[in-house]
């Protein structure tokens, strides 16, 4: 059983990297295999829409580090997509990976996809109300995505209140929602 996990805030000591990592070691005690992929240190380009995937079977034309992604998410048992909340969205990386999902959309026999689970941790500054309502809104916009390619969604997660590097390291329950996030993903 292989869980994914795909990292898209460039910072060193990420909160949500943390919180992927943690639900990535939950899911290895549990006997899952993990890996992660850190988006910003890869070479990884925006969709080109040239529609060669529609064509050949979900395989993308461009020859980048997404090819070793498209191969892992075959294999996988799950994906946990971590992000930092830029602008009230997902970070411009989680962007580029969920619109080079568009080869997998067209081909999700050949990817299996169907009973895969997805999962997402996000983590932002502000720890007001209004300021992550919306937010919520979007991230479900974006699981949308996921389901509508065929995908078991079970978690969405938004962490508060990380505007500091590592500042997760001081709050145990949002450690333990990325314990929960790992438990779930390999059930
Ligand atoms: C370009 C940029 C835009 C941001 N926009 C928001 C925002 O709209 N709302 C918010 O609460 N925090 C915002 N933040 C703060 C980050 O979401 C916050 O520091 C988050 O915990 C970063 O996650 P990371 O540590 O995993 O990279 C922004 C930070 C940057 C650099």
């Amino acid at each position: 059983m292989k869980i994914v996990g795909i990292n898209t805030s460039p910072r060193p000591k990420s909160n949500s990297r943390i919180a992927l990592v943690k639900a990535l070691e939950t899911a290895e005690a549990k006997g899952a295999d993990v890996e992660i992929f850190d988006l910003n240190l890869m070479d990884i380009r925006t969709c080109q829409a040239d529609d060669y995937c529609v064509e050949h079977d979900g395989q993308c034309a461009l020859d980048d580090d997404m090819q070793k992604i498209y191969s892992e998410i075959k294999d996988a048992y799950g994906i946990i997509l971590a992000t930092p909340i830029y602008m009230g969205n997902v970070s411009s990386l989680a962007k580029v990976f969920i619109d080079r999902m568009h080869a997998v959309l067209h081909a999700i026999d050949s990817y299996g996809i169907r009973g895969k689970k997805f999962s997402v941790i996000a983590s932002q500054a502000a720890v007001d109300p209004p300021m992550y309502e919306y937010i919520k809104h979007n991230l479900e916009t974006t699981v949308d995505i996921f389901r509508g390619i065929g995908f078991d969604v079970e978690d969405v997660v938004l962490l508060i209140g990380n505007a500091r590097e590592e500042a997760i390291l001081d709050k145990g329950n949002q450690l333990d929602k990325a314990v929960m996030v790992g438990n779930k993903i390999v059930r």
